[in-house]
């Protein structure tokens, strides 16, 4: 079963929703009289975006880009291939990219040059988790949902092989399930 693989839960389904409405309502009021877009980054953020996105209390748009940046291991290579782009301009617009992880900050730092180079009027970050030991760009988010340790963590939108993104949960894998050979995108 799904939850055998899980050694333990580092975030649970309350802890994770409380914590998106804290999030929610500061965007909120962050944006008050504005009308931001919310760029989601496919596919680890599509559940902490639909539940954000319905703790937002102003006009918000939505779309969505999917990036790699891993080629196989555990280290993010550099290399960040845009599968899906955006659906509309961003040109004036203030953006909020979503993102389910900030790790080494190597997807986000090359995605950041490529959506300012579309001179959006202002552009922040809203990632759910964080783990800062990793870093190895210049990168820091405005809304931070969990600081986490240097573990490989999934659910809530996270995966491990395209696995597990459905859990409710943040967990820690057991080291059975993966071995040496830890993927990610
Ligand atoms: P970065 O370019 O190293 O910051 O990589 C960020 C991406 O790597 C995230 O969007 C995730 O898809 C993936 N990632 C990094 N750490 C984890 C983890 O612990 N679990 C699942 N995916 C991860
Ligand atoms: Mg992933």
């Amino acid at each position: 079963m799904l939850k055998d693989d899980i050694e333990r839960v580092l975030i649970s389904e309350e802890t994770l929703q409380k914590r998106v409405a804290e999030l929610g309502a500061q965007i909120s009021a962050d944006y008050a009289g504005k009308e931001p877009v919310l760029v989601s980054v496919l596919r680890g953020s599509y559940i902490f975006m639909a539940d954000l996105t319905r703790h937002i209390d102003a006009f918000c748009r939505v779309d969505f880009m999917a990036v790699s940046s891993y080629g196989a291991g555990t280290v993010s290579s550099g290399q960040v291939n845009i599968i899906k782009d955006l659906s509309d301009s961003i040109e004036g617009k203030d953006v909020i990219v979503v993102e389910d992880i900030l790790d080494s900050g190597n997807t986000l730092h090359y995605l950041f040059q490529l959506l300012q180079a579309r001179h959006p009027a202002s552009i922040k970050l809203a990632t759910l988790l964080d783990k800062p030991s990793r870093r190895t760009k210049p990168i820091t988010a405005d809304y931070v949902g969990f600081e986490v340790p240097d573990e490989f963590v999934v659910g809530y939108g996270l995966d491990y092989d395209e696995l597990y993104r459905n859990l409710p949960y943040i967990g820690v894998l057991k080291p059975r399930v993966y071995g040496e050979n830890l993927i990610s995108d």
